[in-house]
């Protein structure tokens, strides 16, 4: 006898608090999009709040907007709305640049911190703009630092006194393997290194405590869970303590103790202002404010209960309804040790996923041969864990994966 049935799946959406946030989306009834680890689904009030910063703020108040419609300071808003979303404080965060380029402002500062020291800690197999930034900056500096690279089992081991500093990925990008920021972060300080966080997979798709954690640094993307939209500006982190305490690579005049001073010589303001560069992107801002706007009436804590649900119901389904087609779980088991996300691997994964995308049903691959599937919980229904397991069966069943169109590689997988 078959565990589940699907009507037992649209009876936990019934009884779902979260279930109503999936209307703030613009999601097509039949689609189920289990890529918003990816690229978060768009909330529909991004489309009018574009078309009046384009149009009203932009279009008719133009320079005056800096001042009138709130631009000067939408980074520092929009940061102190991230701020509670990763335990941190007013004034600690800002939206602003790319996450590649706030881990090496951040990376610059904690090595100039500790001057002594020349090794970083990171993971070989991260998602690789950490580690390419990390090697640029490295090369930038010349200083004769090196990186330690330790994977999930052997950080705690790397993290020894000659460390400058640990860097370090939270859900990870493949396996969602979540690590233990707290216990890490202690052994970091013990031998007296500093943590940068990367919480691109872990910002809106979890609560995180970045201050009850004691953590020095931290970057994330607003394009995933935080649902701001492709290319999203990107926000960081850095404990009220750290502030004003080392200078980071970018002196830009917003970075700038006096920026409307025009002063001659860079002068580092001694807050969270301090970590931005030059003029923000204002429009992509704007609509990063939407997606942070929902998170404001959703509760993390329901947020994470859902996410595990959603999770295990995948790993239960796809183990018993498609146990015999290859699939291997590459994902923990344990709940309290993943993410957001749920990843297999199939040696004909690339194909698999393009069948599945065909049949909308919308996850992603990672070479060579992990397909992923993330849970958002304010917009994934139970349901649609029931029909993307029962779409995955058919698909194997039939050998739909075989088609010659589904093995053609696009340039974004
Ligand atoms: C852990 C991690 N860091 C960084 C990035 C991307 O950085 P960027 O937004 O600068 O392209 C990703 C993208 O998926 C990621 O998974």
């Amino acid at each position: 006898m078959p565990k589940f049935s699907r009507d037992d799946f649209l009876a936990l959406d019934e009884k779902d608090d979260l279930a109503p946030f999936r209307d703030e989306f613009q999601l097509a009834k039949d689609l189920i999009y289990l890529d918003g680890n990816s690229l978060g689904a768009m909330p529909v009030a991004a489309l009018a709040k574009a078309q009046d910063v384009v149009a009203r703020e932009w279009g008719q108040d133009l320079i005056t907007s800096w001042n009138k419609n709130g631009w000067f300071h939408l980074a520092e808003k929009l940061g102190n709305k991230i701020a509670r979303l990763i335990g941190a404080d007013e004034g600690e965060v800002m939206a602003c640049d790319a996450t590649g380029l706030n881990l090496y402002k951040l990376l610059s500062m904690a090595l100039d911190m500790r001057p002594e020291r020349k090794v970083i800690v990171m993971e070989g197999s991260n998602f690789p703009t950490d580690n390419y930034m990390a090697q640029g900056l490295i090369h930038q500096r010349g200083q004769g630092h090196e990186i330690r690279f330790a994977e999930q089992d052997d950080i705690m081991a790397a993290i020894t006194e000659d460390v400058a500093v640990v860097s370090l990925t939270q859900v990870h990008y493949k396996s969602g393997y979540l690590l233990d920021m707290k216990a890490i972060t202690q052994k970091a300080h013990q031998v007296g290194a500093l943590v940068i966080w990367d919480l691109c997979h872990s910002a809106g798709a979890l609560p995180v405590a970045l201050n009850d954690c004691q953590a020095d640094f931290a970057l994330g993307c607003g394009y995933k869970y935080l649902n701001g939209g492709p290319g999203a500006p990107a926000f960081l982190y850095v404990a009220k303590r750290h502030q004003g305490k080392a200078m980071q690579p970018l002196t830009g005049w917003w970075g700038h103790a006096n920026p409307f001073a025009f002063e001659q010589d860079y002068r580092p303001a001694d807050n969270i202002w301090q970590c931005l560069t030059g003029t923000q992107p204002i429009l992509s801002l704007s609509v990063l404010g939407c997606g942070l706007d929902i998170f404001e009436r959703a509760d993390m804590g329901k947020i994470r209960v859902k996410s595990m649900k959603l999770c295990d119901y995948f790993i239960d389904l796809v183990e018993e309804y498609c146990a015999d087609f290859g699939f291997t779980l590459a994902s923990p088991r344990d709940s309290t040790k993943r993410g957001s996300q749920v990843s297999f691997t199939h040696e004909q994964g690339y194909a698999i996923m393009q069948a599945l995308i065909a049949k909308n049903i919308v996850g992603d691959f990672r070479a060579p041969d992990i397909i992923r599937f993330g849970f958002t919980p304010l917009y994934t229904r139970y349901v649609d864990v029931w029909d993307a397991v029962m779409g995955l069966r058919n698909i194997m069943e039939n050998d739909l994966w075989r088609r010659p169109e589904y093995s053609k590689r696009e340039a974004v997988t």
